[in-house]
């Protein structure tokens, strides 16, 4: 990603404050000063060493030194790239990204209003098709599967006809080019040049934004064939990681029912359940369950109930975990999915299943049966050990308890068997304690702390001094060379800095994000704040003094009006005392 401008970045960081988004994470902070204080959420501690600087959007941790902008935040505790997460802050807070280029921008935006013109003519185009004598096959298909001309409408459903190009002829006559058929992926190009329609023979579900624009088609075949869906590609107005089938349907809602196929989506909506939604045709990802976050506070997962639907379900909860949404696990029979389920059984079963859906710690528990034979010896140690693993998790004590009382009777042994199996199983596991997120993000960090040696300090004063005052860098980019730096890391950073601040009057590390990794970003604001206290010219003239000393050659430019060596004598010879800021 090119930089951003200023402008933009400062707006960005502004709409999203970084003590907001601790928060959203359920991290409790303290007032300290203008800022706030907290137990780091990257490392495991009691204390209160990260802190948060509103005034420069940053935060730090003077523990384990990870640290930067809202920004770094999303990345670590989401994994966004940092694309991803100036594209997730920039559509939370209604912003639109601007592009290098202003002209870019705007033809950027020109795709993108055109892409949702075409997509909107499209999904017309499917849904008219219904009420044709070449759409018979489509309505028929709705009909068998026992939707309502009112559910129908509701979500715009249609029919793209059997024949290659009868959509690429309709938007041909309403005035679009080949090139927009293709980016908006309604139409492909074949070898020969010509375009044909990307779906064809499939009944077709629109898929809609929060502005319900419609940004893409999901179409499912009328029999057997493969494959059985075809959902568009991403586009410059979808991304299927991003978004979720039905969300602007659903109504205000604490819970969230989470499906994995349109059809189980629709047919909940039909049956009442206006709280559904579903991914994409991918696996959840970050983003969307940081989406359901958003907007509910609980999140029944209802998955099919063969084992990839029980398997992704498992996942589906880590991701629910991640983002703190508590997250319960339908337990369904006799059904392979909420469509059949409803259509078998009807609606009140349906809230039933609902109403009983099982804690994170049951769903795991029930799961340990799988593919064991307990009538063997195998089967149940294998079944204990697994058990024991499950509850060993359970950060609840008492919870705990009930569970090993229970699960003791139902194996027909002791509890205090079972209390010792889980207790050894919490040593094994004592690696994985607390959150393998946070192990991982400690094991990244640790080797920033950085050595004590004078020149790693006199180099990085240099540069905390020059990011707080960036007036200097004109004065300083005159006697410095980046090779006098002796840290690879320092180097590149004096590089950016002598990039960037000749044309900045506030500096805050933000500015950077885009050319440093998540390392550097924790190190680069790690300097930024370590010698805020410690910032005077006179340190400053020191350090450079030391970089002298240590660069085995420093190779000095002329600046203009001062010879190499008048410079040199400045700064090596300072009892005279010569003040060149
Ligand atoms: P399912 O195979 O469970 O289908 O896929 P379904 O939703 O129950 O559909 P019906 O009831 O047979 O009509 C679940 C979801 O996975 C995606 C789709 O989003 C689908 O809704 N999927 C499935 C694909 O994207 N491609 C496929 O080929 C299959
Ligand atoms: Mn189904």
């Amino acid at each position: 990603m090119n930089a951003l401008p200023e402008e933009f970045l400062f707006t960005l960081l502004e709409k999203n404050p970084i003590a907001e988004e601790f928060r959203r994470c359920h991290i409790s902070l303290n007032q300290c000063g203008k800022g706030f204080s907290c137990s780091c959420p990257f490392h495991s501690e009691t204390g209160k060493s990260c802190f948060i600087y509103p005034e420069t959007h940053n935060f730090y941790c003077s523990s384990c030194h990870c640290g930067g902008d809202v920004i770094t935040f999303l990345m670590l505790m989401q994994n966004f790239s940092y694309e991803e997460a100036i594209q997730f802050l920039a559509q939370r807070s209604q912003l639109s990204i601007p592009s290098a280029s202003p002209e870019n921008a705007f033809q950027i935006q020109q795709k993108r209003e055109r892409c949702f013109q075409i997509n909107k003519d499209t999904a017309n185009f499917y849904y008219q098709n219904l009420i044709t004598p070449s759409g018979q096959a489509g309505l028929n298909y709705f009909r068998k599967r026992k939707l309502l001309p009112q559910t129908i409408r509701k979500y715009g459903l249609g029919y793209a006809p059997d024949n290659w190009h009868s959509l690429h002829d309709y938007l041909s006559r309403k005035g679009y080019s080949d090139e927009e058929m293709i980016l908006a992926n309604v139409c492909r190009q074949g070898k020969n040049g010509q375009l044909y329609d990307n779906f064809r023979n499939r009944v077709i579900f629109p898929i809609l934004d929060m502005q319900r624009h419609v940004i893409g088609f999901g179409g499912r075949v009328l029999d057997d064939s493969k494959p059985k869906y075809l959902n568009t590609s991403d586009t410059p107005v979808f991304d299927k990681g991003n978004h979720l089938f039905s969300l602007p349907f659903t109504e205000n809602s604490s819970v969230f029912i989470l499906a994995e196929g349109y059809m189980d989506v629709i047919a909940l909506y039909q049956a009442g359940f206006h709280n559904a939604v579903a991914t994409l045709g991918t696996a959840i990802t970050p983003r969307q369950a940081r989406l359901i976050a958003q907007y509910a506070e609980e999140v029944i997962i209802s998955y099919d109930s063969d084992s990839a639907g029980q398997n992704a379900a498992q996942k589906a909860i880590s991701h629910f975990q991640e983002v703190g949404l508590p997250a319960r696990v339908l337990h369904m029979t006799n059904a392979k999915d909420p469509d059949e389920f409803i259509q078998n059984f009807g609606k009140e079963h349906f809230q039933n299943l609902l109403n009983h859906a099982l804690s994170v710690t049951e769903f795991s528990l029930n799961r340990c049966q799988e593919n064991l034979d307990l009538q063997t010896q195998n089967g149940k140690t294998t079944y204990l050990r697994r058990i024991s693993l499950v509850l060993a998790g359970i950060g609840n004590q008492t919870e705990q308890d009930v569970f090993i009382q229970k699960k003791a009777k139902e194996l027909d042994i002791r509890p205090e068997i079972l209390r010792q199996a889980v207790e050894r199983s919490a040593n094994d596991q004592k690696k994985f304690q607390g959150k393998k997120f946070f192990q991982e993000i400690e094991r990244r960090f640790s080797h920033i702390s950085r050595s004590e040696s004078k020149n790693t300090k006199s180099e990085e004063l240099i540069l905390a001094y020059l990011m707080r005052f960036p007036e200097i860098i004109s004065t300083v980019m005159q006697i410095l060379q980046p090779e006098q730096f002796t840290i690879e890391f320092h180097r590149k950073l004096y590089q950016l800095l002598c990039q960037i601040l000749p044309d900045c009057t506030k500096f805050i590390p933000s500015l950077l994000g885009n050319s440093l990794s998540i390392e550097e970003m924790c190190r680069t604001t790690g300097i930024f704040f370590d010698y805020r206290d410690k910032l005077n010219q006179q340190a400053l003239e020191d350090c450079i003094h030391n970089l002298y000393l240590f660069s085995a050659k420093p190779t000095i430019p002329e600046p203009s009006g001062i010879s190499d060596n008048e410079l040199l004598q400045r700064i090596s010879n300072k009892k005279k005392n010569t003040h060149w800021i």
